[in-house]
């Protein structure tokens, strides 16, 4: 039951977010009083993650409505990636939208989004052995402007989280679009839920603990030596012999080589990405129906000298209610964040001097 309540809280953050079992089997366990009430995009929706992804939401008892969009050639077209989820027996109604990449996106995506409380972006190009997500800027910059163009005209107010890589490049210069156009900047959000799940599953593997019951904080950024786990934050993680720390520590940066070397060329993290994304998602939507849910993610942020840092945020019923501090760092950890942050600098300046092109 414990480990009930935690999955729970992260695929919802409460009980009526609960969406990992059909309703008649959670309503058994919990009183579940959810409303269906939000509309939620999922561009790049017929991809590797997009398809998975949603799956997860169209399951989210909050969700009425998704929209899975991509673009006309993709390997399976959007309409039938919704026809395929609108026979799943859950209330979410499920449409499909084919653009053509040739053409401007907001001038084809008006149903699309229009009235979308969270749009999730995980469309573009993945990463093959051999690449940093640096080097996917080049393409993925220019889909993601392009989308986040479509979300400041016809969903000003939807929280837009970006899966699409490099997040630590791409969520600036998103940003730094709405800022310009007089909008929030704080409704863009760097998902960086993937690290956080398998910083928890790792220790799990070694700690012989639930997953479940295991909650590290990842903050910084999400590539390479700026993925910054604090296992000193986590009671369970904190047991383990500071010997063991650098190497685990390493594991969860390289985690997303991990599977891009797995696929040999064939993609990158897709189902886990999936996983992580709606979690994220849940707990967006969780805020949003009134109940104050906190997740590491990337943001506009003051916690440090950056612009931009993942820390712990509280969604709430306007989006980002709360930016936490990073909280107690030991020794090993003040020397990650150092070097977390001087990389972070760079991808940084990436999307800004990106986003001056416009
Ligand atoms: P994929 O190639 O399987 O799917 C991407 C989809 O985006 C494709 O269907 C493609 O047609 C679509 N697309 C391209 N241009 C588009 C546009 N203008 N509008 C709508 N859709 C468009 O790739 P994937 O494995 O799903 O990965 C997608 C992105 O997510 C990559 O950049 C990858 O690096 C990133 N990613 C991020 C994380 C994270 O933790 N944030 C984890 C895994 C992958
Ligand atoms: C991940 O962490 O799995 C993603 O960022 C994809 C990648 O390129 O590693």
């Amino acid at each position: 039951m414990a480990a009930i309540r935690t999955l729970t809280r992260r695929v919802g953050g409460s009980m009526s977010g609960m969406s990992l079992l059909r309703p008649q089997h959670s309503a058994a366990l919990f009183s579940t009083s959810a409303k269906a009430q939000f509309k939620v995009a999922v561009c790049g929706g017929a991809g590797g993650i997009g398809q998975p992804l949603a799956l997860l939401m169209s399951m989210c008892d909050l969700v009425k409505e998704v929209s899975v969009q991509d673009v006309s050639m993709a390997m399976v077209p959007p309409a039938g990636v919704a026809a395929d989820l609108g026979h799943i027996e859950y209330p979410a109604k499920v449409n499909g939208y084919a653009i053509d990449p040739s053409k401007p996106a907001v001038d084809q995506l008006a149903e699309c989004l229009t009235g979308c409380d969270l749009v999730l972006i995980p469309a573009g190009v993945p990463r093959k052995p051999g690449m940093t997500r640096d080097d996917l800027f080049a393409i993925n910059a220019g889909i993601a402007k392009g989308l986040a163009e479509a979300c400041a005209q016809h969903c000003p107010n939807a929280i837009v989280g970006i899966i699409v890589n490099p997040v630590n490049s791409v969520v600036p210069l998103v940003a730094e679009l709405y800022k310009k156009k007089g909008l929030d900047p704080l409704k863009i959000i760097g998902v960086t839920t993937l690290d956080i799940v398998r910083a928890n599953k790792f220790v799990a593997e070694i700690t012989g603990q639930s997953p479940l019951d295991i909650d590290i904080p990842v903050i910084g950024g999400h590539a390479g030596v700026t993925i910054m786990p604090v296992f000193s934050q986590s009671t369970v993680a904190s047991g383990i012999s500071v010997d063991r720390i650098p190497d685990l520590d390493k594991r969860v940066q390289d985690g997303g080589t991990e599977v891009v070397l797995a696929k040999a060329g064939k993609g990158s993290a897709t189902l886990s990405m999936a996983y992580s994304g709606a979690r994220f998602g849940k707990s967006v939507l969780a805020g949003l129906a009134g109940t104050p849910t906190t997740e590491c993610a990337y943001v506009a942020s003051s916690v440090t000298e950056l612009p931009f840092f993942s820390s712990k945020v509280t969604f709430g019923k306007s989006g980002v209610e709360k930016i936490h501090d990073i909280g107690p760092l030991n020794a090993y950890e003040e020397g990650r964040l150092a070097e977390a942050k001087a990389a972070l600098k760079v991808e940084i300046e990436t999307g800004l001097n990106f986003a001056k092109t416009f």
